[in-house]
């Protein structure tokens, strides 16, 4: 039997279309929490870390399940052995398969030291965060100078993807523990413009540059890095200030000494961590800038006890699998495209970004672990904003649309700013949002809030009725703290894994952005010679061909 079969040939999976066609398209959640005023402590766990002040309810009660649904998704887990999956890859084996990799993002949280995988690299990841902690302390408290004897006040991370994303993200979440006199800038864009902003914002005098790149060979990042080395050496003169204004975050240290980064400014990783799961790294230098190594700290723990729960709890109470086999679920029976993530906490305004190539570059395979293609949706487009400018701009096709868009909504009890009603205000969206997606609006509700006259106005009745069993689940933590956001962190990272190991893929490589990468590096030097009368006989298609003629007539001379 081959290692990896295709899910769909699971009995579980077989089981599962059956229950689809008999009764899951009709689940009603109306009925379900009449029939059942028990459902929400059925169908809700609680996530209590006993070492951090990381905690949350997760709320699965408004899913189009029933008793017999969960136990078969349940079912589905143990089939496609995802408890020895986990183990695995918390092992250290290399379920990376195609680059022959471990996946241990795991080990980097890992302060305790609860897992130890044998694994080459791992025993250095403790002087690594001494190396973080001491540099990132030396820069706030000043020690640390530039070429002219200033303090740092101002740090550009550059880096793209997972090395850009998990730190911008986080930076924004955890900002009311950040050194607010300290400015930091991400630059991932090849557009100039992107960089042009941000060295218009700087002083080379006080600007410490990051370059933030795994392989150290991302064309953004290296094109992005020399414009800032260029740019500031046109103050600074000698070669020998570098040293003082760039480090480099990177498992290549040949090119990072290339680029001309003292072996002192290196901070490094290893191969088995991926690109998307590396804000725990020596990636997360610039949070740990921004918000001091200690909070860095409790962001790693409150991850590593997420950790724990994922890999020592039944199935059945394990948060990431459940919200993984509920995204099946939808995704694969219901067919379902998307999945949002709606954070109702303006400091998680870029959560849904993040998790979007956390989510889509892991999952977005076709190809099994053992070759065959599946005949079955992997994984969902991920979308979302905070809350309530989501309810503003996308909210009307989640409610009356003819798609089913399962949705993520994420709340904090308490706000880091208790300004007035603000608070409770938010709070009652986030609270009525679901409410609203699960048990909609009847015609007769509808006929009730209208005058004799409207009611007989069909197309105005219709278009009010909200038709509800859209499904949700939701998730509310006391406040969002470091502990608590890795924590949160990490349950989506566990949420994918599951999935990628139920569907049978490798969700640890990212093969599909390649092909791109060198079709650009075969046009560059047509776009840089210039010659229009070039572009015919150089082998692309007629539509390439014409908007690169359409380019090279009407760009800056
Ligand atoms: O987009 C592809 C990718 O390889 C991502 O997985 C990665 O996060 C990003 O590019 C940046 O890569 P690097 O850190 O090597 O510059």
């Amino acid at each position: 039997m081959s290692q990896h079969p295709l899910a769909s040939s699971l009995q579980a999976w077989k089981e599962l279309e059956q229950l689809y066609a008999s009764k899951g398209k009709q689940i009603n959640l109306t009925k379900a929490f009449k029939d059942d005023p028990k459902r929400f402590e059925t169908y809700s766990r609680s996530f209590n870390s006993s070492k951090t002040d990381a905690s949350f309810l997760t709320d699965f009660s408004k899913n189009l399940i029933d008793d017999e649904i969960y136990k078969k998704l349940l079912s589905l887990a143990k089939e496609a052995k995802v408890e020895q999956q986990r183990d695995d890859m918390f092992a250290g084996k290399p379920i990376n398969s195609s680059e022959g990799r471990s996946v241990l993002h795991i080990a980097l949280r890992d302060l305790p030291q609860d897992f130890n995988p044998p694994v080459e690299g791992v025993d250095e990841v403790k002087g690594e965060l001494e190396h973080m902690k001491q540099f990132s302390e030396q820069v706030r408290n000043g020690q640390w100078k530039g070429y002219t004897g200033k303090q740092i006040d101002t740090i550009v991370n550059i880096g793209i993807g997972g090395s850009d994303l998990g730190p911008v993200m986080v930076c924004e979440a955890l900002k009311p523990y950040a050194k607010r006199d300290l400015t930091a800038h991400f630059v991932s864009n090849i557009d100039g413009t992107h960089m042009a902003e941000a060295l218009r914002a700087s002083n080379p005098e006080t600007t410490l540059f990051i370059v933030a790149s795994k392989t150290f060979t991302t064309q953004e990042t290296i094109t992005n890095a020399t414009t800032a080395r260029d740019w500031f050496l046109k103050s600074a003169g000698d070669k020998a200030h570098v040293a003082k204004h760039f480090v480099a975050l990177s498992t290549n240290v040949k090119a990072a000494t290339e680029f001309g980064i003292d072996k002192a400014n290196m901070f490094k990783f290893w191969d088995w961590v991926g690109g998307r799961y590396s804000l725990w790294s020596a990636i997360g230098l610039s949070i740990c800038l921004v918000i001091g190594y200690n909070n860095f700290e409790q962001l790693l723990l409150g991850a590593h006890e997420m950790d724990l729960h994922y890999k020592n709890t039944p199935l059945d109470k394990n948060i990431p699998v459940l919200l993984a086999l509920f995204g099946i679920w939808y995704t694969d029976f219901h067919g379902c495209q998307a999945h949002m993530l709606l954070p109702y906490d303006q400091y998680m305004c870029r959560f849904a970004d993040y998790f979007q190539q956390g989510d889509m570059e892991s999952n977005g395979k076709t190809i099994t672990k053992d070759g065959e293609r599946v005949n079955y949706e992997t994984g969902p487009i991920i979308a979302g904003q905070a809350g309530t400018n989501g309810q503003h701009a996308f909210y009307q096709e989640i409610h009356q649309g003819t798609r089913l868009i399962p949705c993520d909504f994420l709340a904090p009890a308490q706000s880091h700013n208790p300004l007035g009603p603000h608070h409770d205000i938010l709070i009652s969206n986030f609270l009525a949002q679901p409410e609203a997606l699960a048990f909609g609006k009847s015609e007769e509700e509808v006929k009730k809030e209208l005058s004799a006259q409207d009611q007989q106005n069909s197309f105005l009745v219709k278009s009010k009725i909200f038709e509800g069993n859209r499904p949700t689940n939701s998730i509310m933590f006391p406040k969002l703290t470091p502990a608590v956001l890795g924590a949160l962190i990490a349950m989506y990272e566990h949420k994918i894994a599951t999935q990628g190991f139920i569907w049978g893929i490798n969700s640890f490589d990212q093969m599909g952005v390649e092909l791109g990468k060198v079709l650009a590096k075969k046009i560059l030097p047509l776009l840089q010679g210039g010659d229009v009368s070039k572009v015919d006989g150089a082998g692309h298609d007629s539509s390439t061909s014409g908007l690169t003629k359409y380019y090279l007539t009407h760009r800056q001379k």
